[in-house]
């Protein structure tokens, strides 16, 4: 592995701290180097905070003489005022040698300009190091740019014999569960990471969910509900005091403490334009939890990015809902705990 590589994965490694934390900013990591050794390293840690470079700067001292120095990033540094001032600059000022860079930005504030203004102040530049990685890294980010939508993650849990949900529902609420507890664990951890999640009006009637994360760590995700005739009560969970909620509906209302309404006309009320609303209000990655018929009408659209498809492959129902119409044998499969789970990504 090339010199620029290593340092380019370790600032991959520093970023992903950021995930859950930094949207709808990109995760990015800095390493600086002197004489081969990592003499300084930082992350973008949140969202309006100091960005990558800054942080790995400030870990040495104010005189500190960069004239040797090299400084890895996995992102272009911003040119631009934004929350925090450009951290090109930044690098001009302490007259850092050389700075290698994995990935261009995207975002049309930077595009190239960041470079551009590290070049003019005399400073050596190579870019394009791990870029499919970097892109990978910051899937999120790049589709925020570059489609103007979020980064859409579908999730749903099916029996063995295909459906999503028992129905009638049982008045014992296990005995509608499908998936195992290891299973259960992991959606919360994967509702940590997105910055929104999203739920169709049935689902949000039938199953009362709080869409917050609970058994692990983490942030609560912006909830986004469907509700295009505003018929949703508003005691239920997902109205509930403890994250943002975000409806989408037809009808308008007013926004109230920590619920606002997000309206869209007959006409207009399309996945597509509802996503790209969502981006508006600076979205960058949305988790759909389902229903089927939400989950449908998402994948008839093509906008999406990935899916994550559990099946409980002992449990049958006698009726159901069924789940959305996939071919499973395309997937990636691996276990979670005692469930199957099939990875999906769309490259069309
Ligand atoms: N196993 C799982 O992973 C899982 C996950 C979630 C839910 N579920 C189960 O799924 C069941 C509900 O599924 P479901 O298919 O009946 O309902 P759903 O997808 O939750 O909700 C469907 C309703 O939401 C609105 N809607 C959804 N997509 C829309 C779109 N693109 N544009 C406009 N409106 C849209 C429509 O409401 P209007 O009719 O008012 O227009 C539609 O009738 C629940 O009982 C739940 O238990 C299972």
């Amino acid at each position: 592995m090339q010199n620029h590589d290593k340092y380019i994965k370790r600032c991959h490694e520093l970023a992903i701290n950021g995930l859950g934390f930094v949207a709808p900013n990109p995760m990015v990591g800095c390493v600086i180097v002197k004489g081969g050794e990592i003499i300084s390293e930082g992350w973008h840690k949140k969202y309006g905070e100091a960005h990558a470079e800054v942080n790995a700067i400030k870990n040495l001292p104010d005189n500190f003489d960069y004239s040797d120095c090299e400084l890895y990033l996995n992102l272009e540094p911003c040119s631009h005022h934004g929350k925090t001032p450009p951290c090109s600059d930044l690098i001009i000022d302490k007259k850092i040698k050389k700075v290698i860079i994995g990935n261009l930005d995207t975002n049309p504030l930077v595009a190239g300009k960041g470079i551009e203004k590290l070049k003019k102040a005399g400073i050596e530049v190579v870019a394009g190091v791990l870029e499919k990685e970097g892109r990978d890294l910051n899937k999120r980010f790049f589709t925020f740019h570059e489609k103007k939508r979020p980064y859409i993650i579908l999730k749903w849990a099916q029996t063995a014999n295909g459906f999503i949900s028992r129905w009638p529902l049982s008045d014992i609420k296990e005995d509608n569960w499908i998936t195992c507890h290891q299973s259960k664990l992991l959606v919360h951890e994967w509702r940590s990471h997105e910055q929104a999640i999203m739920i169709g009006t049935n689902t949000a009637i039938n199953d009362n969910p709080e869409l917050t994360v609970r058994h692990v760590k983490g942030n609560n995700p912006i909830r986004i509900v469907i509700d295009r005739q505003l018929k949703l009560d508003n005691g239920l969970n997902v109205f509930n005091s403890d994250a943002k909620t975000i409806v989408v509906s037809e009808k308008e209302k007013e926004n109230n403490n920590n619920i606002s309404y997000l309206t869209l006309d007959k006409a207009h009320f399309t996945v597509k334009n509802i996503f790209e609303s969502l981006a508006k209000q600076n979205i960058s990655s949305v988790f759909v939890e389902g229903g089927a018929l939400l989950l449908d009408s998402i994948i008839k659209s093509g906008l999406w990015d990935e899916a994550r498809v559990f099946v409980n492959p002992d449990l049958e129902f006698k009726n159901g809902i069924a789940a959305p119409e996939f071919d499973l044998s395309k997937g990636v499969q691996s276990n979670s705990g005692t469930d199957l789970l099939f990875s999906f990504t769309n490259n069309s």
